[in-house]
């Protein structure tokens, strides 16, 4: 396995790989890799010659600099993990050849970037789609992987690519769950141990939902208080968005679902030491709340009425 960390490198790379006839694969990722990153992997594997991963924690994602370093990173491991899962090459740039040179050029997705957590991070999707773009340019893969669990980031970046002509065919791959049905993420290990525990809120409220749809249920006001009513049973837990969207365009939806829609959630979970968010005060709000360490967590289901009969649990499960 080789790790590169210059583009210039990985361009040249992929230009000899690609004359040799080598289909090419990119996983994208910040690192603290986790079963999630490697169903990606996996998924790359099956359908290319060569699987690349990216490894890079882009500062410019983040709310904040403090944001950006309390990302969990485990570099060691990473690359035992790639190493293991068959990976042939890990490109991890630095800051300097990736972020910093950015400071005139950069690429804004329009409606799709706007609802959910477009608008809970401002200039989220804006850094995502720019570098993403970035690490298209430097490995031309001709497939790259991303989870469902970012399911607006994947429309995004569907978005992106059909929109600029990127060479690319974008795969979107399923979420991966803990036992409990927890989605895996790289923020889960910062969650206090009972915030864990209530973090299990989410499936149940995306069952839930997907539970009045499968029983015939087409009220979206009906369905969103299903999945409210779930997540409202765990103490630690403050809701950002409880959302539901077109599938497809992330636009609204009407009251009678029809077409497939997400349900797209996203919770703060605090930590019982710092007490309990108030959710009815602004000026304590969940991105005002200075020292108190809180984690957001999102989490999603396309929820289809046309064929209401495959209430799956918990379809991908880690391990
Ligand atoms: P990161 O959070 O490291 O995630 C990398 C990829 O792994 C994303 O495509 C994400 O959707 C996928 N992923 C994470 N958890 C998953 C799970 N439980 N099941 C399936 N897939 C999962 O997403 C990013 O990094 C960054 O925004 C990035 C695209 C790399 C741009 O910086």
């Amino acid at each position: 396995m080789r790790v590169i960390g210059t583009i210039s490198e990985l361009q040249a790379l992929a230009d000899r790989e690609c004359a040799a006839g080598a289909k090419l694969a990119l996983v994208p990722t910040m690192g603290a890799l986790h079963a999630g990153h490697l169903s990606l992997v996996n998924e790359a594997r099956k359908r290319a010659d060569q699987v690349w991963v990216s490894i890079f924690v882009n500062p410019t994602q983040f709310e904040d600099a403090a944001g950006a370093s309390r990302y969990p990173r485990s570099w060691e491991e990473d690359l035992q993990c790639c190493r293991e899962a068959g990976v042939d090459v890990v490109f991890a740039p630095e800051c300097d050849e990736m972020a910093r040179p950015l400071r005139q050029t950069s690429i804004e997705v329009g409606e799709v970037a706007e609802p959910l957590c477009g608008r809970s991070r401002p200039g989220h999707f804006h850094a995502v789609a720019t570098v993403v773009a970035k690490l298209l340019l430097a490995a031309k893969p001709h497939l790259a992987f991303f989870g469902e669990k970012d399911y607006q980031q994947l429309a995004v970046i569907r978005c992106m690519v059909r929109d600029l002509g990127f060479d690319v065919e974008i795969v979107g791959v399923p979420i991966v769950r803990e036992v409990d049905g927890l989605a895996l993420s790289s923020r889960n290990v910062r969650l206090h141990p009972e915030a864990r525990r209530q973090a299990v809120a989410l499936v149940r409220a995306l069952d839930a939902a997907e539970a009045a749809v499968v029983s015939g249920e087409r009220g979206a006001a009906r369905i969103l208080q299903q999945a409210r009513a779930e997540i409202d049973k765990a103490p630690l837990a403050q809701i950002d968005y409880v959302e539901l969207r077109d599938a497809e365009s992330l636009g609204p939806v009407a009251d009678g679902l029809v077409n497939p829609t997400l349900l797209a959630l996203a919770v703060w979970f605090d930590s019982p030491d710092r007490g309990v968010p108030e959710s009815d005060s602004p000026e304590r709000g969940p991105r005002d709340r200075g020292a108190r360490e809180a984690v957001r967590l999102i989490d999603n289901r396309v929820l289809d009425p046309r064929c209401a009969t495959s209430l799956r649990s918990h379809p991908a499960t880690a391990g």
